[in-house]
């Protein structure tokens, strides 16, 4: 008897499913090929090539600077490795905003260049026309509302959002505006867990949250943040599960003082 070892992808469909049975959707961040077969294997739901991609892979103060090239080069990297993952793209600052022409162009190049499944895209009401374009194109659509870190600058801080009753409405309305459209997910990026979960119970599809409580249907980290790679960074809402930081420093002091002392290679390690 032949055992059938073809692992079944994970497609938007799943993730409805997962949804309606109650059942937790867990979705990380990964930006490049060892990183996602790693993230791919520990059996995580989604994986987000996400535009956070310029502040741990680049560097930058936010995530304004990263090109739509750019998130190509990484998203078709963790293509490459994803073999369950439904994986899904940010579409950039600057790659949307024009118009929907636009939106679609860039939205087409990320399916077509990089081979993903679906893309993200900032905002509600204000960008539905490009939402909508792209969904008639056949290419799925995850939301992102609440704290929206393309749009920094307006804001100003990265505090919680929708804290006054203005703002929770209007994210009332855009998620189930973001729903009728077609999409099939919404990320809730640091909102009051209280609103996260009306928000949550009265759509139909799933609310992935990062900062918006326990009450979501799924939750998404930034894998640099949740292993410990980022130092410094500890908000409230963090789970950090492992210190890489101080275990890859280590690993890295300990090879310098064995290549310096000459210990590294023995003769065991040569030809
Ligand atoms: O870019 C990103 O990593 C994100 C998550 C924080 C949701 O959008």
């Amino acid at each position: 008897m032949s055992v059938n070892k073809e692992i079944k992808r994970i497609t938007t469909n799943t993730i409805q499913e997962m949804k309606v049975r109650g059942e937790k959707i867990s979705m990380l961040t990964a930006y490049d090929y060892s990183m996602a077969t790693i993230v791919d294997d520990a059996g995580t739901d989604i994986i987000l090539v996400g535009d956070s991609a310029s502040n741990v892979m680049a560097g930058h103060e936010t995530t304004l600077p990263i090109t739509l090239d750019q998130m190509i080069y990484h998203a078709s990297s963790v293509v490459r490795a994803a073999k369950r993952a439904l994986v899904v793209v940010d579409l950039p600052f600057g790659s949307y905003q024009g118009n929907s022409k636009e939106a679609l162009n860039s939205a087409i190049r990320i399916m077509k260049e990089a081979g993903a499944h679906a893309v993200k895209i900032e905002g509600g009401v204000e960008i539905a026309e490009s939402v909508s374009r792209i969904l008639t194109a056949g290419i799925p659509v995850m939301g992102h509302l609440g704290l929206t870190p393309q749009s920094i600058y307006k804001f100003g801080t990265y505090t919680v959002r929708a804290k006054h009753e203005a703002e929770a409405q209007k994210l009332r309305d855009d998620a189930l505006k973001l729903q009728e459209l077609g999409c099939f997910g919404i990320v809730l990026e640091k909102i009051p867990a209280k609103l996260a979960q009306e928000v949550s119970d009265s759509l139909q599809i799933p609310t992935i949250g990062i900062g918006a409580g326990q009450h979501c249907d799924g939750q998404v980290l930034v894998i640099h943040d949740m292993l410990g790679i980022n130092k410094g960074f500890k908000p409230r809402f963090l789970r950090q599960y492992s210190n890489l930081y101080d275990i890859m420093h280590d690993a890295i002091k300990n090879y310098n003082s064995d290549v310096k002392s000459n210990s590294f290679p023995n003769e065991k390690e040569q030809y």
